[in-house]
């Protein structure tokens, strides 16, 4: 069975509900997947998964959020080689480095050796329609990319 993991970081939800968005598109999917909050979770765990999503907020001036910054820097030191990654989050287009956070986790899973599984995406606050469907076709490419490695 494949094994997919998601983790995320969230202040005001926006991020969370992402996440679980694609925690159920997942789970349609027939995978078996794990959703952890940044904090409750180490990096080694993408080691047991197929298919590693990060799902991430943007701070101050667009930097990572303080929370998901050990997340940062360990997941660069693995070796995630033969899996496959896909990153998103929520940003605010009000702010010039809108959703730069999503930006920073792609070069960290390319670092650790993930191959990519879908272009990232990036919302605008909260997930809307068109967004949900989005969310869904990206949780797609990330399994049918799995599947052909
Ligand atoms: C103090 C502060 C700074 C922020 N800076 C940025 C930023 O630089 N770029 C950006 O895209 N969004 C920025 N945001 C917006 C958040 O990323 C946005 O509200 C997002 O939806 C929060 O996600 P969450 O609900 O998962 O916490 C900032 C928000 C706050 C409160």
């Amino acid at each position: 069975m494949t094994l997919a993991k998601i983790v995320y970081g969230s202040l005001t939800g926006n991020t969370e509900e992402i996440a679980d968005i694609i925690c159920e598109a997942f789970e349609n999917l027939d995978l078996e997947v794990t959703i952890d909050e940044c904090t409750q979770v180490d990096a080694t765990e993408f080691n047991n998964a197929d298919i590693c999503v990060i799902a991430a907020y943007t701070y101050d001036e667009g930097t990572i959020p303080d929370e998901m910054l050990d997340l940062y820097e360990d997941l660069q030191e693995l070796d995630l080689s033969g899996k496959v990654f896909g990153v998103c989050g929520s940003g605010d287009t009000f702010y010039e480095h809108y959703a730069t956070a999503v930006d920073s986790f792609e070069e960290a899973f390319l670092t650790a050796g993930a191959q990519k599984g879908s272009e990232k995406i990036k919302i605008d606050l909260a997930a809307d329609e068109e967004d949900v469907k989005q969310l869904q076709t990206f949780a797609s490419q990330l399994v049918a990319a799995f599947q052909s490695i």
